[in-house]
């Protein structure tokens, strides 16, 4: 019998293997965002689609805190678990596995609460707003990691519509930070990730899709694997579509 084709939570393992951050973001930048987060020790963070958990670690490597990551699909959930252990973190980090909004945090019982890349597990840029800002405290710190329009209209060659997770947004940057204003949550610090670092993103999906094409021939997701277009990884991203992280205090009172 022939192999199947990958399900979902196969191909982004599969595509994210060489990823350790699973953004168009660097190590110092997110460092950077979580810096202006102003995590202290004693802390409750809450990190909506942690993936591999990279930034988990790095938090409680640091810091005395007690930090949740949500996570949906096993295998990162499972890989964000072991490297936790195996840096001697269990005790701060807890990976809940599963949808994120079957998660149902008591209203403001964190001081932090992130969601880098991942505003669609919350159902999308507004309703994440809410949600977040819901179940961080008065005063706490929100970070949202979401992509924004560079250039409105978009011009022709843009493909429209039909991408699941990352479509091209119609918001711009400065219509990301009004929004959020208006709910209530003063932009308090800007990352914008750079063609840098889409490029080394979307290098890494590239050589991942590649090798295991590579390493699996005649499967019939091969084509698929080795084409940008296919992966639904656009090389227009950089050039169109920016990518940044909106740290947000949690109202002004
Ligand atoms: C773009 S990745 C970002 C991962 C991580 N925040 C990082 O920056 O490395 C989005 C993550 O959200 C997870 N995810 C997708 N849908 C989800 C859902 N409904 N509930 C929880 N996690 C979800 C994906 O599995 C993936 O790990």
């Amino acid at each position: 019998m022939g192999a199947t084709k990958l399900n979902i939570f196969e191909f982004h393992a599969t595509i994210e293997r060489y990823h350790t951050i699973q953004n168009p973001i660097s190590e110092e930048k997110l460092d950077l965002a979580m810096r202006y987060c102003g995590i202290r020790d004693g802390m409750r963070i809450l990190d909506v689609g942690s993936g591999k958990g990279w930034l988990l670690r790095q938090l409680a490597s640091r810091f005395d805190i007690h930090i949740t990551g949500l996570e949906i699909y096993p295998t990162f959930a499972a890989e964000a678990r072991r490297l936790a252990a195996a840096e001697n973190l269990e005790s701060r980090i807890q990976i809940v596995e599963g949808p994120a909004l079957e998660f149902h945090p008591e209203p403001a019982s964190f001081d932090v609460v992130m969601c880098i890349g991942a505003a669609f597990a919350l159902d999308g840029f507004e309703p994440a707003l809410d949600w977040m800002s819901h179940a961080a405290k008065r005063g706490g710190a929100i970070a949202l990691g979401e992509v924004f329009a560079k250039e409105l209209p978009y011009p022709p060659e843009i493909p429209r519509g039909g991408r699941a997770d990352l479509d091209y947004p119609e918001r711009s940057l400065l219509t990301t930070v009004e929004t959020m204003r208006a709910r209530g949550l003063p932009l308090r610090g800007l990352i914008e990730g750079s063609v840098d670092d889409w490029d080394r993103y979307h290098s890494l999906h590239w050589q991942a899709g590649m090798d295991w094409a590579l390493e699996n021939p005649g499967h019939p997701d091969v084509a698929k694997l080795t084409d940008p277009a296919g992966m639904r990884l656009d090389i227009l991203d950089r050039r169109y579509c920016g990518w940044a992280i909106f740290v947000a205090r949690n109202g002004l009172d």
